[in-house]
């Protein structure tokens, strides 16, 4: 799975350091060869002596050590590898990576490589919950730092929730999919995502309760599969996913003029929550009481269909379309009236009854129905449904 593959492996000074040692065993037994570096605070968790037995090669340890500048370099370590994982990623090292700090032999690494940098962070709760962390975690992931986990879970300190390092064995697998096959390579892949706004005034206007979440989670699946995403995206309170093409619109009439300026695609996936109706008789200043009692008379028009009108283009359709639904009763079947009606291939429905907690929610359990029928899927994650998704959109553009 990772023969050949050389993993320069940081071990960060946290008690998850520990897993680490069966990390270097999963990824050797995947066949990756594995060079370890520790920093000065894994040493008060892990020896170098079972660290280096495991791992069967020379630990590094040290900036200033000169045996090690004159056998290998720092930059040139930093560069021999074909993928640098940081486990644990403590949240010392996550901000001076963040920083550009380079102040031991694992920052210094860090900084000096034009390898990719996959983290495994872990940490208490409520360090990796800090808005620091969380701004770190940000400008890393803009920088193209990959990452796995946390997990959530019963930490050793006793508290609960998100900060626990993913296992090792996902950790295997996050790399293995790091150097897997990249099966929409070279395709163009649209995705529209987020609610849209519909003004009734500057400061006014018609939203609805979308969160972006699905459609990111996708938009990411896309890309980590190599597609070349186009993010058409409506106010969304999700942050935005990174190494695609985020355009950002807020009426639905301004997302369709971006769908269409961003055609031909491969694919184009509608994830939008599009607010139906937008308001004709919008002002341009804000509406006042006049004191009188009166109410605003609003006027409605019905908003461009951008699946439908994208699904029916006469000429550069995309080779497939996908439109997504939200029900509350008769899924299957309300899901397949609207793929014919909306002429798309695929309809994602979902069962959003509020007991589902679907909406809003980090769980879907959708159904795909297709014009060969319905198949429903167990209920995941919305990261799982989107890689899910993903993989079955790859096998529809490879055919
Ligand atoms: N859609 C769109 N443009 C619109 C409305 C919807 O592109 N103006 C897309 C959505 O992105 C989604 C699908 O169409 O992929 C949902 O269709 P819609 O008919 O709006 O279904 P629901 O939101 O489920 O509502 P309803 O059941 O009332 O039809």
């Amino acid at each position: 799975m990772l023969a050949g593959k050389r993993i320069l492996l940081i071990i960060g000074g946290g008690i998850a350091a520990y897993k680490s040692l069966d990390l270097i065993r999963e990824l050797r037994r995947a066949g990756a060869d594995v060079t370890p570096v520790l920093t000065k605070s894994a040493e008060e968790f892990v020896t170098p002596l079972s660290t280096s037995a495991l791992a069967a090669s020379k630990v590094y340890r040290k900036l200033f050590d000169l045996t090690d500048e004159a056998e290998m370099g720092h930059i040139e370590l930093s560069r021999s590898a074909d993928l640098i994982v940081v486990a644990p990623a403590t949240a010392d090292l996550m901000a001076k990576m963040a920083q550009g700090l380079a102040n031991d032999l694992a920052s210094t690494l860090l900084l000096a490589t034009d390898t990719d940098v996959m983290l495994a962070p872990a940490m208490n709760v409520r360090m990796w919950e800090h808005p620091a962390t969380q701004r770190n975690l940000k400008t890393l992931l803009r920088d193209g730092v990959l990452t796995v986990g946390p997990d959530e879970g019963e930490m050793a300190c006793g508290e609960f929730g998100p900060g626990r390092m993913a296992t090792p064995i996902a950790i295997v697998d996050a790399v293995s999919e790091h150097f897997g096959p990249r099966p929409l390579a070279g395709k163009h892949v649209i995705v529209t995502s987020g609610p849209t706004h519909e003004p009734i005034d500057p400061v006014r206007y018609i939203a609805n309760r979308s969160s972006g979440a699905q459609g990111t989670a996708l938009a990411t699946a896309l890309r980590d599969l190599g597609a070349n995403v186009s993010f058409v995206t409506g106010p969304a309170s999700q942050d935005r996913p990174t190494g695609v093409s985020v355009i950002e619109v807020e009426t639905a009439q301004e997302m369709l003029d971006a769908v269409s300026a961003t055609l031909p695609a491969d694919a184009a996936i509608f994830a939008a929550a599009v607010v139906d109706w937008r308001v004709t008789s919008a002002s341009d200043s804000k509406i006042k009481k006049d004191g009188s009692g009166a109410l605003p008379q609003l006027e409605f028009a019905e908003n461009p269909d951008i699946l439908a009108t994208v699904s029916r283009r006469p000429e550069g359709r995309p080779k497939l379309v996908v439109g997504f639904a939200a029900e509350t009763d008769d899924v299957v079947a309300n899901a397949t009236a609207k793929l014919k009606r909306k002429g798309c291939d695929w309809i994602v429905a979902n069962d959003v009854r509020p007991e589902t907690g679907i909406m809003g929610g980090s769980e879907n359990a959708v159904t795909l129905v297709t014009d060969t029928g319905a198949d429903s899927w167990p209920r995941m994650s919305k990261t799982e449904v989107a890689r899910a998704l993903a993989n079955r959109i790859a096998d529809a553009l490879g055919d």
